[in-house]
């Protein structure tokens, strides 16, 4: 009798916005055509039968969601959103791109203050948890607002004195006038696992992790040359 196996497709979940075209063009080297979802079509889940897999499209902050509850096997996310999430998942895979660092930004005049001695700060951010966290550990007492985005209107309307958010390029920092004051962390783009599917479908996401793994190496070794 002969038993063939079926394999069972993996479902990954990519992050919609600044993350996609990387996110995209990194699967495609690893032989994923994840261009069935986003680019400008409106489908939200598409199968990729070539390569055993299928696509949804999320919000970036609901990718980890999405892979804790194993309605997606696999993830790419930022890890700004992963830690402000905690979720149970696992990270087998920083990517490389969407490097980015979590800044408390205010106005220039803000630089002489010592945040340490300025009585109970209002701090906007989307990072909310990121943010108590970073304050705490500083000893210094603030009141967290938290925001879905455009958090740098925030003390230029007075909603509050400073904020935490994340800076790529700077440019919306000082399109708005504003500095950053104190680093906090670096993130990048990372792949998360869900962890029954880290056994269930072992073969298939270890063939993904490492398929990555060496497409990241190789882009290293030609940015080095
Ligand atoms: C992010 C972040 C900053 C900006 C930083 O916002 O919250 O506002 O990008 O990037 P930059 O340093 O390259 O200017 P996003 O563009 O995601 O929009 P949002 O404010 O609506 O969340």
């Amino acid at each position: 009798m002969v038993v063939t196996r079926t394999v069972q497709p993996i479902t990954i979940a990519l992050p919609k916005g600044r993350l996609l075209p990387d996110t995209q063009e990194l699967l495609d080297r690893v032989g994923y055509d994840s261009t069935v979802v986003g680019n400008g079509t409106r489908k939200l889940i598409a199968p990729d039968p070539a390569a055993q897999a299928q696509y949804l499209l999320v919000k970036p902050a609901d990718v980890p969601t999405y892979v804790q509850y194993g309605a997606a096997d696999v993830g790419i996310v930022g890890q700004d959103v992963l830690r402000e999430a905690e979720s149970d998942v696992l990270e087998p895979l920083n990517l490389g791109f969407g490097r980015c660092r979590l800044v408390v930004a205010g106005s220039p005049e803000q630089r002489e203050m010592d945040l340490r001695l300025a009585p109970h700060l209002r701090i906007a951010s989307k990072y909310p948890q990121l943010a108590r966290t970073y304050f705490q550990e500083q000893g210094i007492s603030v009141e967290i607002i938290p925001l879905q985005g455009s958090v740098e209107l925030a003390p230029l309307v007075d909603l509050a004195d400073l904020l935490v958010d994340i800076v790529q390029t700077g440019s919306t920092l000082q399109a708005n006038g504003l500095v950053e004051l104190e680093h906090i962390a670096w993130f990048e783009a990372a792949l998360i696992v869900n962890r029954a599917s880290q056994w269930t479908k072992a073969d298939q996401i270890t063939a993904l992790v490492s398929g990555l793994a060496t497409v990241l190496d190789e882009q290293e070794t030609e940015t080095v040359q």
